[in-house]
């Protein structure tokens, strides 16, 4: 086990990568480290030329990890969008990974990221003591991003505010960066790129302008099409979670996860699986990832508190912790939706009595 607790994509997966790169015959953009082909079979799974196996990383559509990769070959930006958890993060950091070697240039943009975050800011001490120099300069990721020839992600672009947004439009379209205080000009090495997240459905977002979403290429992440592959990625992602914090992981996940999405996916929804009732649906999103911290929540206290039993009990209460939002709302959906639904159901009692007992 590695001593950090999270390594780039780029290191987790490095004997992956060479092994796509070492047999990767495919035509590779400028500055890049792999073929787009060799690229999507990083991201979708696969087999290297050795034979190697190339795990896969994001379960879905493989068109849209095509268009995602083949928009990034061109002189536009990428913005993947969709609601929260749905894997725009994991796939950005992933593609900057595959294409770069350099998943780590980010900027997380909040409502207080200010230009100089974007652009570049200034060492004080360098500039009192000697002006305004090179030395003096205090390079951003993406202006990291522009001299090395990779990309720059932006997570959660349109939390920070339209003007500061609107820097990047020069940069994006001019593919270089103005320095007036030293009379310069960054211009962008071959193979520089952006690739931006944003999600649709938070409070407190600020809409692109038209001028910005101009230079973008939309890749929408959907939630997971069915039951059957939201629990595979669930599953999935909650071994090697486990496998991370080093906790072992108990033979019923499989079963409890598919318990767990039914429950969910019908709250999200709006009504049952089966149509024929309607429910309420709670304040939050109840995504993928809601789901895959549930799971391990409920793995963490079965191996602290329950002998490594997972069982419906130690997964109530952070099933409550995911759905309840809001204390008042969100606890009278959930009320109303074990009564109604839940109390009936075979397979699902100890979920109800559990749920019940907690809320
Ligand atoms: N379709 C998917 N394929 C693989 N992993 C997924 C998928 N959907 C969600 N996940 C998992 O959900 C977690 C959260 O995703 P994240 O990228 O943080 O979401 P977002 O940035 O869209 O809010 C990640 O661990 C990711 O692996
Ligand atoms: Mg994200």
């Amino acid at each position: 086990m590695s001593e950090m607790l999270r390594m780039p994509a780029e290191q987790a997966h490095a004997a992956e990568l060479a092994a796509l790169a070492a047999g990767d015959v495919g035509r590779r953009p400028a500055g890049w480290a792999l073929s787009p082909q060799a690229v999507v079979t990083y991201l979708m799974g696969g087999k290297a030329a050795d034979g190697a196996v190339i795990s896969p990383k994001y379960v879905g559509d493989k068109r849209l990890i095509e268009t995602a990769v083949a928009t990034l070959a061109t002189d536009r930006a990428l913005l993947l969008l969709g609601v929260p958890g749905t894997a725009k993060s994991w796939v950005s950091e992933h593609l900057a990974a595959a294409i770069t070697g350099d998943s780590t240039m980010v900027i997380q943009c909040t409502s207080g990221t200010d230009e100089n975050q974007v652009r570049y800011g200034w060492n004080y001490a360098q500039l009192l003591a000697h002006g305004p120099s090179r030395e003096a300069l205090v390079p951003t990721p993406l202006l990291r991003a522009m001299e090395r020839g990779k990309l720059c992600r932006f997570e959660e672009l349109t939390r920070m505010g339209s003007d500061v947004q609107d820097t990047l439009i020069t940069v994006l379209s001019e593919k270089m960066m103005p320095i007036p205080e030293l009379n310069d000009t960054v211009y962008a090495a071959r193979g520089f790129n952006v690739i931006a997240t944003a999600n649709n459905r938070d409070k407190g977002v600020n809409e692109l302008s038209s001028a910005l979403k101009r230079r973008f290429n939309v890749v929408v992440l959907p939630l997971p099409d069915n039951a059957q592959q939201e629990v595979a990625i669930i599953v999935k992602r909650v071994g090697e979670m486990a496998q991370s914090l080093d906790l072992p992981e108990p033979k019923n996940v499989a079963e409890e996860v598919a318990r767990v999405v039914a429950i969910f996916r019908e709250l999200r929804a709006g009504s049952t699986e089966d149509g024929k009732v309607a429910l309420k649906v709670p304040s939050g999103g109840l995504s993928t990832a809601e789901a895959i911290g549930v799971m391990v929540g409920g793995i963490s206290q079965a191996t602290f508190f329950n002998d490594g039993r997972l069982t419906p009990e130690t997964l109530a209460s952070n099933m409550i912790g995911a759905v309840v939002k809001d204390p008042v709302q969100d606890r009278a959906v959930l009320g109303e939706y074990l009564e109604t639904v839940l109390k009936k159901r075979r397979g699902f009692e100890g979920y109800y009595a559990s749920l019940t007992e907690m809320l």
